[in-house]
């Protein structure tokens, strides 16, 4: 049985999401544990709900700390407690870009409206002005776009004649409670997907300097502007069946020596092999991340312009 998620939850309120997260952690066979939550607000309810339950807790000010620096103690916060996935359960702040690019495909929110519908604040009373019959519970990946990430999971909830914000949130508010869960679970579980592996990749490469992405026959290649590619993500290409980050190794004689000594790992892609690049294997079921992340800086470092290669490391 693999490892359970860790599971940290950011809150600035009630925190009933946070709640209904962590009771659902505690049933058999929950795949992710709750082992975070931290809030941007010391006085959020939610805090005292998780401390009285065992739970770790962060709570800071955000106010007088530009949003990065924030973020950044939120961050080390994550990295000490070991939180795999992160789930936003009514934190109303707004993310800075390096903090969502670190946890891309790995961080949820939950968003009271039928997601493209009715972004931002306010909701409930924007679906009652707009005349709608149903409104509902939607949770999505978190992109530098705000409420607008690639959408996992919704569930509607009618609108009922006479219904007030308060009436229609506190429905909404029941089914998040049934949705979140649900898909945070789904998420953890498939840490493995092809999907799951390209975006951590992803967001590994993009954090270096002047990386870039674009397709390349078929791959996502990463390479760093005015530069070279330094990274393919290659799934099933040509059918090898294999899903796999390629980098640069010192040439073939380091490509054949890590064949060698790890041939499960390691392996030599079939198109750019003759050029010293090396195959690493992701589809093994258990990847080390930071091994990957040493594999990627380094390659960037063989790929980049000199001067930029310089003034970075
Ligand atoms: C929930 O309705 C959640 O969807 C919403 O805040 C509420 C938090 O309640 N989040 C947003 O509007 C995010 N943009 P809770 O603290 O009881 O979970």
């Amino acid at each position: 049985m693999p490892d359970k998620a860790r599971l940290g939850i950011l809150i600035s309120g009630t925190g009933s999401n946070m709640a209904a997260l962590l009771y659902a952690s505690r049933l058999p066979d929950s795949p992710y544990d709750v082992v975070l939550v931290a809030s941007n607000n010391p006085a959020a309810p939610g805090l005292a709900l998780a401390a009285a339950e065992g739970i770790d807790t962060f709570a800071r000010d955000h106010r007088g700390l530009p949003r990065a620096e924030f973020d950044a103690l939120i961050d080390a916060e994550l990295t000490r407690a070991r939180v795999t996935h992160v789930a936003l359960a009514g934190y109303m702040r707004l993310l800075s870009d390096g903090f969502v690019a670190r946890w891309a495909g790995r961080m949820v929110n939950i968003h009271p409206s039928l997601l493209p519908a009715h972004k931002g604040t306010h909701v409930h009373e924007a679906v009652l002005a707009a005349g709608d019959t149903v409104s509902g519970a939607t949770v999505h990946l978190v992109t530098a776009d705000l409420d607008g990430g690639p959408i996992l999971g919704a569930l509607r909830v009618a609108v009922v004649p006479g219904d007030t914000p308060a009436t229609l949130a506190a429905r909404v508010l029941h089914a998040e409670h049934q949705l979140y869960p649900r898909v945070v679970a789904e998420l953890v579980g498939s840490a493995t997907t092809p999907e799951a592996l390209l975006a951590r990749v992803r967001s590994l490469a993009l954090a270096l300097p002047e990386a870039d992405e674009k397709l390349s026959h078929g791959s996502p290649g990463f390479f760093v502007r005015g530069g070279k590619f330094f990274a393919y993500f290659s799934h099933d290409h040509h059918h090898d069946g294999v899903t796999g980050l390629l980098v640069k190794a010192s040439g073939v004689e380091e490509q054949a020596s890590l064949i060698e000594r790890d041939p499960d790992l390691y392996y030599r892609p079939a198109y750019l092999g003759p050029s010293g690049w090396i195959g690493i294997r992701l589809d093994t079921g258990e990847v080390d991340w930071d091994h990957i992340d040493g594999w990627l800086t380094r390659s960037w470092r063989a790929s980049a312009p000199k001067r930029l290669a310089a003034m970075v490391f």
